[in-house]
């Protein structure tokens, strides 16, 4: 069914200069752009888009990476979008994801893993609601 994803180009996309390698295979693809913004996040809203992982042990750095310099968000909408995008990025571990997937291709790290996908339709909902308050 018709849907709309989260998704992050992380701070590590941008300085390796990947927005337009990453945003180019949700184009291909045929993916929808419904909103896309270059953002910088403080700990604050860091903590509100990482609710779920504020007690991870990796979460003090993964919040410090997350701050440490501009990134892209944007909304995409499709057919099973969440899903779909889910897959074309790839196991959140770049040294465990398959080649042809986004970290599979150029990721080699657990954390400075290039992009955040929503995981599901309630999370994408929420994190949109989040990112992009003003969208329809
Ligand atoms: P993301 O899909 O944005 O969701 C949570 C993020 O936490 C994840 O991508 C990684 O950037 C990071 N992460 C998850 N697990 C670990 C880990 N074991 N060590 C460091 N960072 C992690």
């Amino acid at each position: 069914s018709a849907e709309r994803t989260l998704v992050l180009i992380k701070p590590d996309g941008v300085r390796r200069r990947l927005v337009s390698e990453i945003l180019g295979r949700f184009e291909r693809k045929g993916l929808g752009i419904d909103a896309l913004a270059l953002r910088r996040i403080d700990d604050r809203f860091a903590d509100q888009h990482y609710a779920d992982h504020l007690a991870a042990p990796f979460y003090p750095g993964l919040r410090a990476f997350m701050t440490s310099g501009p990134l892209v968000a944007l909304v995409l909408s499709g057919d099973d979008v969440v899903r779909m995008v889910r897959g074309m990025v790839g196991a959140t571990d770049g040294r465990r994801a398959v080649p042809g997937t986004i970290r599979g291709d150029f990721a080699t790290s657990g954390r400075e893993n290039l992009v955040h996908a929503a995981d599901s339709a309630d999370g994408a909902r929420r994190e949109i609601a989040l990112w992009f308050p003003d969208l329809d």
